[in-house]
């Protein structure tokens, strides 16, 4: 079936296709690899606040939370052992993105999200009849692996199957999976913290989007790029031609073939890396997710409960605002879907900044006149209303921009032959500034107080700033042609020479969609 027609054109040349079911439903299959991301980040910090699990796995950090009566706010839930419990998932994902990145390479992206799916499905039926704290770590450990095949794989698949135009929605539909993910956990947990049990079906739940990727990417064809890099040019053809609805292909293929003729010539993707060619993607890589762990999402995803706690709200409606930040972060992201390809990622990171950049400082102000540096202090109730609000915005900013586009970017601006790798180096950065944030978050409130939302708005300025400067438009641009974005910016235009361009017509990327600022 084909939807509405499209032509891509960059380079001088025009890529036919129409967005058609096939493509749609490979595309929805793959994405749902983001679920099982999502759904651990929002499940074990809710699970870890369930007294039925805190006294079975953790009983000396239950004690201390029953015996601390302290008053200040800042400091009441700080415990090292329960974040490193929760974040040392993010240092398995960050280990095995590494083993992740050959396997994609080599056999393909699809039996990198299979390997995900499986791994993951054994961590999460092991935490779920966990009967003591080496099941538990075990599990963990399990599904770390799993996050880090999905996420080295996913957003790959993503942005080589979809048709240039369409790519950034169709990528986004991995982060879409990701707020699906964390949301249905906070739903999950709502519900099962009222029940003795209720963290093994919480934990054990992470199994369905296991079982649904891991089914899924068996059903999946891999991407015409990595089959053509593979040598099967003939059935790179014949995936081509479906996926983009028409047999008109024969201009994007040759792009892809001379992009896989580059990819030979390459003997190890961590040393070509390091060529001046690579230079401009691989530093925007390394980048893109840091700054996105620093606009300091995680303590909202993570510590959502904790943080309302802190300003005043009970149990439950502690848990409740977390369902609610929960579901601003999904439509948030259909935001962003509707929009990207139409006006592009820039734009989209240059407002998602500012606004966080604003939230933040609200925020800090109203906490910090409510409980000063003490800690000690009451808010009424429109007082935290509004305080709520300016977080539900904050949300809101991050998921139209840093959420969906630090997938996003990172996985269509390097060239075929690293760009596994290259995906591999946005997990990496990603998963270890995630275990960072979640290891310190609680010691960092407990001593920087309301500065801390100051903190994180400076780190918001200092990336809105590069973005500006620094990250071209590539909206639009087909995959195997973004040497020519690169060629055409300001500054990072000297590192690409005119040897290293072998697709398009570098004089005709002179256009407004790849005009870089
Ligand atoms: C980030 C996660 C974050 C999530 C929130 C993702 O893009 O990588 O760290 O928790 O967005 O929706």
């Amino acid at each position: 079936m084909a939807g509405g027609s499209i032509v891509t054109q960059v380079g001088g040349k025009e890529y036919p296709g129409s967005f058609t079911l096939f493509v749609a439903m490979a595309c929805l299959v793959a994405s749902s690899g983001g679920l099982i991301f999502g759904y651990d980040i929002g499940i074990s910090g809710g699970v870890t606040s369930m007294d039925s699990f805190l006294s079975k796995f953790f009983p000396s950090v239950y004690r201390k939370a029953k015996e601390d009566v302290s008053t200040n706010q800042y400091c009441k839930f700080d415990s090292q052992l329960l974040t490193l419990f929760t974040s040392s998932l993010y240092l398995a994902a960050l280990a095995s993105s590494f083993v992740a990145s050959s396997l994609t390479r080599t056999s393909g992206r699809k039996w990198s999200m299979f390997v995900g799916g499986i791994t993951f499905l054994i961590g999460a039926v092991i935490n779920g009849l966990a009967i003591n704290v080496f099941m538990l770590i075990l599990g963990r450990i399990l599904l770390g692996v799993g996050v880090g095949f999905a996420n080295q794989s996913v957003p790959l698949y993503l942005s080589e199957m979809a048709p240039a135009k369409l790519r950034g929605m169709l990528n986004i539909g991995f982060q879409l999976m990701i707020t699906i993910g964390i949301l249905a956990a906070n739903l999950i947990n709502f519900v099962m913290s009222k029940y003795e049990w209720g963290w093994r079906v919480s934990l054990g739940l992470a199994g369905v989007p296991a079982f649904i990727i891991t089914i899924g990417s068996l059903c999946l064809p891999d991407t015409p790029n990595s089959l053509i890099e593979r040598g099967h040019a003939e059935k790179a053809k014949e995936i081509l031609a479906k996926v983009r609805g028409t047999k008109d292909i024969q201009d994007e293929f040759n792009d892809l073939t001379a992009a896989s003729e580059d990819s030979k010539l390459i003997k190890s993707q961590w040393k070509d890396m390091l060529e001046p060619k690579c230079r401009p993607p691989l530093v925007v890589t390394i980048l893109v997710p840091f700054f996105q762990q620093l606009t300091g999402i995680n303590v909202i995803m993570f510590y959502a409960p904790v943080l309302f706690k802190t300003i005043g709200f009970g149990d439950d409606a502690s848990l409740m605002s977390a369902v609610i930040t929960g579901v601003i972060n999904v439509l948030a992201t259909v935001v962003s879907i509707i929009v990207v390809d139409k006006y592009g990622r820039r734009i989209l990171f240059l407002e998602g900044g500012v606004q966080m950049l604003i939230c933040q400082i609200a925020v800090g102000v109203l906490i910090g006149h409510a409980f000063g540096t003490s800690g000690v202090g009451e808010l009424s109730k429109s007082y935290s209303m509004f305080i709520v609000g300016l977080i539900c915005a904050y949300v809101a900013a991050f998921a139209w921009s840093w959420g969906p586009l630090g997938w996003l970017v990172p996985s269509e601006i390097f060239p075929l032959e690293i760009r596994s790798a290259g995906q591999t180096v946005n997990v990496a950065v990603n998963m270890f500034f995630t275990f960072i944030i979640g290891q310190v978050f609680l010691t960092m409130l407990c001593h920087m107080k309301f500065g801390l939302f100051f903190f994180f708005g400076g780190w918001v300025l200092i990336m809105t700033i590069f973005i500006f400067f620094f990250v071209p438009e590539t909206k639009n641009v087909p995959i195997e042609e973004m040497i020519l974005v690169w060629k055409n910016h300001w500054f990072w235009g000297k590192y690409i020479s005119e040897s290293d361009i072998h697709v398009g017509n570098v004089e005709m990327t002179k256009k407004p969609h790849v005009k870089t600022p």
